[in-house]
């Protein structure tokens, strides 16, 4: 290509060159020592040499995580024609109109653009009260949790090493979000009021927040998303919560980061094994009972059992525990086993005639396409 090249003045050229080769060495050395002595250092866990983030490019990740989330990414406008979202392209509303346009005028009926107050009036048509308070219950106490799930992966971005895990997390970041924004319109449409969270939800939330390191990642990918996962499972068949299937999707992945993580960064020994950081992890779950217990009342309007619930939520919990590294198998199963006889312990004190189930058996997800997801997420890498 023709350019006109300007002069420049090479004593200049070479002076300036000097002066920065000075300074980097100094700057440079400065925040290595700095860094050695634990006293600060370089804030970016950043390889500029490489042009690299430290841990190299773990291209793995970049392909389940951030490609795939890519791949699947889905829109408030086009998931919820009636929100207030208009997030859709230019290409993405002209697939809309061209499938609208094949579809029977019955078919369109269903799917067309329906306004803010006919959904309310679908959801008031297909629940009573009760049960429209019950599901608000219920989809709260993880509306909140999306709410922390945004701050804790937001909160992770500096603690994983390497190009693909920012990646996978930086696609984390903005479901999240999206799961908050899009949850929040969903839940408000029901029209009665969106509870606060319970004491059990702020202490489990808190805890994941407030963790070190990649606890995080227990707090929030295996433990919170688990029970996520196991909500969004239990409503979305329901009518005018389909939406829920898309966060299905989303938190099955999200579920398998550290698993998918740890292969490429070992997590060290002494953090798997010790009886203090288990202890934490332990403590970091014990909420999730009472929380369960809590929403006793409200999953019995939708005729499911707490327990039925609670035992399919652990029994994942315990799963991606395991197959992350945060617990032995032998731990695992003395889990499975603990809180099974807990739940039984509780239904006996509480139930007239209950008798002993083997609760960490149970399936509550019910959706063909969701219990698909989820076999995969909890089986494959
Ligand atoms: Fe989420
Ligand atoms: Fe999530």
């Amino acid at each position: 290509m023709e350019m006109q090249k300007l002069p420049v003045n090479p004593r200049a050229e070479k002076l300036n060159l000097e002066v920065e080769r000075l300074a980097n060495r100094l700057v440079r050395s400065k925040d290595e020592w700095l860094g050695r002595l634990h006293l600060g250092g370089r804030a970016a866990q950043y390889d500029d040499v490489h042009y690299e983030f430290i841990g190299g490019a773990a291209d793995v990740l970049h392909k389940k995580h951030y490609d795939k989330s890519l791949r699947l990414l889905w829109k408030g406008e086009a998931a919820l024609p009636w929100s207030t979202f208009r997030d859709c392209n230019p290409y993405e509303r002209e697939l809309i109109d061209l499938a609208e346009m094949n579809l029977t005028d019955a078919e369109r009926a269903v799917r067309q653009r329906i306004t803010s107050a006919e959904f309310k009036a679908l959801l008031d048509r297909e629940y009573t009260l009760e049960q429209k308070r019950a599901i608000v219950a219920i989809l709260s106490a993880i509306g909140h949790g999306e709410a922390y799930a945004w701050l804790v992966s937001a909160s992770l971005l500096p603690e994983v090493k390497s190009t693909g895990a920012k990646a996978a997390l930086t696609m984390q970041i903005l479901e999240e979000a999206k799961h908050f924004v899009v949850m929040r319109e969903l839940m408000q449409a029901f029209n009665v009021p969106i509870p606060r969270q319970s004491v059990w939800e702020y202490l489990l939330l808190e805890g994941a927040l407030k963790a070190k390191g990649l606890d995080k990642f227990f707090g929030m990918n295996v433990l919170v998303e688990s029970i996520a996962l196991s909500i969004f499972g239990l409503l979305s068949t329901l009518p005018g919560l389909d939406v829920l299937r898309l966060f299905h999707l989303d938190e099955s992945r999200h579920t398998a980061l550290p698993a998918n993580y740890f292969k490429e960064f070992p997590m060290p020994r002494w953090q798997k094994k010790s009886p203090l950081a288990r202890l934490r992890r332990l403590k970091m779950a014990l909420p999730a009972l009472p929380l369960i217990m809590l929403l006793e009342a409200e999953l019995a309007v939708l005729g499911i059992d707490a327990f039925d619930f609670a035992g399919s939520v652990m029994r994942k919990v315990t799963h991606l525990s395991e197959r992350a590294g945060f617990l032995q198998p032998e731990e695992a199963a003395a889990q499975n086993k603990l809180f099974n006889q807990a739940f039984n312990a509780y239904c006996k004190a509480t139930r007239p005639n209950h008798h002993y189930k083997n609760f960490m058996e149970s399936e509550t997800t019910t959706g063909e396409a969701e219990l698909a997801v989820e076999r995969e997420a909890f089986s494959l890498s």
